[in-house]
């Protein structure tokens, strides 16, 4: 046994590489096109055993794009012309299957990197992954790492007293497809980001009996403000397009906070920018909290069987519970010796526009906030940075 357990944690096979890219979700792939289009040899590991696997294996039925699609294309590829404005999950699945095609992308699969540390002596990068199935570990060698392990890398859910006791259905969004088996259930979405409130629209469309809680303030926007900010944050200080969109907001929704939507006192581009902090991009979810349809309520204190009891000392019973309470990254448990590039909680420290290069080689895409109009910009400034220092 312990032999055979020793083998194991041996590394058996050691590459070198000019470029190590982590990750193959959007931001990868976009790192992929751009290096070989420039002809620059890479390795791109992946965990998962595909790629886009966050919109693959782990998004619900009815995701779209929120932005316009000019605003998420990735490098050297336009959309089909005969795509809608907001494109549909399995029409963005698509446009990656070509993508990959295209630009003849092999992301190395099952592959889990678990340390990376620059040696100081080699004057290179040690990349040390798991092979997902045999457990055996790899070392890849290279000049230039670059990390597009997303935003979105490890589901985050919170703890929560007796839920353990819980008897019906507790998921994470990331496994919740529709809302189908839920018709007629009570449901609790437990989390107000964007994907607890489009999941909680659908299950009210589905005939579930649903609630959502929401514990802190809120920007609503509709899918044309949010496209319209983003327009006018070339032209205007952030401020100004802040101020427009509030009014907008105002205008069109009016007060929601009898419904338990209160609106933040900071605009929603700089509370995104300060704190990483998102607005709720409406496509249906406030009409269905006005109309009673989904439930507002405030944060959970305890549960007991399947009763809830939350802050305000009222309880409800429920048959499911949905968390939508985002997603943590893990980037700081396995990259080594970085103390310019990312900070504990795995996102870009420099600022923009020079938050993608870190020292002796290290690099970033995808990781500042900025979708996936972020990781194209990033991709393609990590590629030509990467081909000017050879
Ligand atoms: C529900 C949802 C909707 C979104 N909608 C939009 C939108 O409309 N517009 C927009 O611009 N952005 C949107 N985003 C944000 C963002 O653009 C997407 O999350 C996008 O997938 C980010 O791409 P990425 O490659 O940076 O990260 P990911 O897609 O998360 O890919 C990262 C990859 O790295 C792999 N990985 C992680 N850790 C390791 C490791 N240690 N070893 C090996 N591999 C690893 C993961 O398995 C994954 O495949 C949305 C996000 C979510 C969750
Ligand atoms: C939910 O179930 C009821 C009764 O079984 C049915 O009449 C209704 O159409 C269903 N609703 C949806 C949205 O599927």
């Amino acid at each position: 046994m312990t032999s055979q357990k020793a083998r194991k944690e041996m590394t058996i096979e050691q590459e070198s590489a000019v470029v190590v890219v982590v990750g193959a979700g959007p931001s990868g792939l976009a790192t992929s096109a751009c290096l070989k289009t420039l002809s620059i040899p890479h390795i791109l590991l992946e965990r998962e055993d595909c790629f886009a696997s966050i919109w693959k294996k782990y998004a619900y039925d009815r995701l779209h794009l929120h932005l316009v699609k000019r605003f998420c294309e990735l490098p050297h590829m336009h959309f089909p012309s005969d795509y809608p404005e907001y494109v549909p999950r399995d029409k963005f699945l698509r446009y990656l299957d070509d993508y990959v095609a295209r630009f003849g992308i092999e992301p190395a699969y099952g592959r889990s990197v678990e340390s990376a540390a620059y040696d100081e002596g080699a004057g290179k990068w040690r990349v040390n992954a798991r092979d997902v199935g045999s457990g055996e570990v790899e070392e890849y060698l290279c000049r230039f790492l670059v990390v597009a392990t997303g935003e979105t890398s490890d589901p985050f859910v919170p703890e929560v007293e007796g839920i353990e006791g819980f008897a019906g259905k507790v998921i994470h969004s990331t496994l919740y497809k529709n809302g189908k088996e839920f018709n007629g259930s009570r449901v609790l979405v437990v989390g107000s980001g964007n994907s607890g409130m489009e999941i909680a629209l659908d299950l009210a469309d589905h005939g579930a009996r649903t609630s959502i809680i929401v514990r802190s303030p809120v920007h609503v926007l509709s899918r044309k403000m949010a496209n319209l900010g983003l327009r006018l944050m070339k032209y205007f200080p952030l401020h100004v397009v802040d101020s427009l969109l509030v009014l907008l907001s105002k205008l069109v929704y009016g007060d929601m906070s009898k419904y338990g939507l209160r609106r933040p006192a900071e605009g929603p581009f700089f509370m995104k920018k300060q704190y990483g902090k998102y607005p709720f991009i409406d496509v249906g979810t406030c009409q269905k909290i006005k109309s009673g349809e989904i439930q507002v309520l405030p944060a959970l204190k305890r549960v007991e069987g399947n009763v809830v009891e939350f802050e305000d000392g009222k309880s409800h019973p429920f048959d499911a519970v949905i968390f939508c309470t985002g997603f943590k990254r893990s980037t700081s448990k396995w990259l080594k010796g970085d103390d310019y590039l990312l900070n504990k909680d795995g996102v870009a420290k420099p600022s923009y526009p020079n938050h993608w290069k870190g020292k002796k080689g290290l690099y970033c895409v995808g990781l500042a906030r900025s979708g996936l109009y972020g990781s194209a910009s990033d991709a393609q400034n990590v590629a030509d940075d990467i081909q000017s220092q050879l």
